[in-house]
């Protein structure tokens, strides 16, 4: 199988995979959970990552992630499943300290090929400073690859999606486009310069982000994935009971995206975070095909952050200098009528 391209084996791409916000919903209804006072972020107010405390300074983050190939290089791969599974800590603003492979892989997969996988995976964890200390693997038709994660963060200064506050500064770290382009990879009508700044877009760790973002006053925080834009955003908006405007001329959106957008080149997971997420966006007069950018679902997308507007501009400037692709979209207001969410 070494000719087949590694995302002709996958039926939907990366965070493109996961169950819509909806279905996750339905699915967890009804099920037992013990209480747990140490338990202090849990899957209740739709997190990134749960967050158990251990003492008054220590507790631990812990995360999975894992989905079939966004890319045919199996390095490539690699490094997208790995940044984005270690991106749920970050957008915790926690630490990530050890991880562990999750993998299923085709019987006939070549030996090589996984090898290279797990290369991608274990160098992004290695330039994350954290450890992959071992994992677990089974056969499966279809590939997939990504790590659990755990990390540590001081509890006092968790960033869930909920705290933010009126007059809070939205600030996105990276451009966002990155599951209608690879769609565009699997129709094959991708340019070179625009793969290039795609798969940067998706294997840069968000830790640069993080470890500026701890020093300011940010009172929320999340990392734009599965859900795009509008899903991740309003889940801050319902986790802060507050609303938002989007500044859509300030969006960083990858080259062609606009394009590919334009002529119906869309991920599935655009249609389930539409469904779940329209509600909440009073869409104003933007057109459908630009929606649906915001609608796009991320993989390994950028830190989204509600800063405290007296620490926003030296914040953001600092992020601007390290990450070029960074961008204040929008602010934290109190709700307005019966959306959340203002695109203006
Ligand atoms: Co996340
Ligand atoms: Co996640
Ligand atoms: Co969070």
């Amino acid at each position: 199988m070494d000719s087949i391209k590694l995302t002709k084996l996958s039926s939907c791409s990366g965070c493109g995979a996961k169950v819509g916000a909806k279905e996750l919903s339905e699915i967890l209804t009804g099920l037992k959970i013990k209480y747990d006072e140490n338990l202090i972020v849990g899957f209740d107010k739709s997190d990134d990552a749960a967050v158990y405390k251990i003492s008054d300074e220590l507790a631990i983050v812990q995360t999975i992630d894992f989905f079939p190939p966004i890319a045919d290089d199996p390095y490539v791969f690699g490094q997208i499943a790995a940044a984005n599974a270690l991106s749920d800590i970050y957008a915790m603003g926690g630490e990530p300290k050890i991880a562990l492979n999750v993998m299923c892989i085709p019987k006939d997969m070549p030996r090589e090929t996984v090898n290279e996988i797990l290369r991608g995976g274990y160098d992004k964890v290695f330039e994350a400073g954290a450890v992959i200390c071992g994992g677990h693997s089974i056969f499966d038709e279809e590939p997939k690859y990504g790590l659990t994660v755990t990390g540590f963060v001081n509890p006092n200064k968790i960033l869930t999606n909920a705290g933010a506050e009126t007059g809070d500064v939205l600030i996105l770290t990276k451009p966002l486009g990155s599951g209608i382009l690879t769609s565009a990879v699997k129709a094959e009508l991708i340019s070179e310069n625009t793969l290039k700044a795609l798969i940067k877009n998706m294997t840069s760790l968000n830790k640069t982000a993080r470890d500026i973002m701890v020093k300011y006053n940010v009172h929320a925080c999340t990392d734009v994935t599965g859900f795009g834009l509008m899903g991740h955003l309003s889940e801050m908006c319902l986790g802060s009971e507050k609303g938002a405007e989007i500044y859509t001329k300030n969006l960083n959106i990858l080259p062609e995206t606009v394009s590919f957008a334009k002529i119906g080149i869309i991920p599935e997971g655009m249609y389930r975070n539409r469904e779940f997420a329209e509600k909440y966006v009073d869409a104003g007069d933007k057109s459908l095909y630009f929606q649906d950018i915001l609608f796009d679902p991320q993989t390994s997308g950028g830190l989204l952050m509600a800063a405290a507007p007296e620490d926003a501009n030296k914040l953001f400037a600092e992020l601007y200098e390290a990450l070029p692709g960074a961008r204040i979209i929008g602010k934290i207001t109190e709700i307005q009528g019966d959306k959340l969410i203002k695109l203006i």
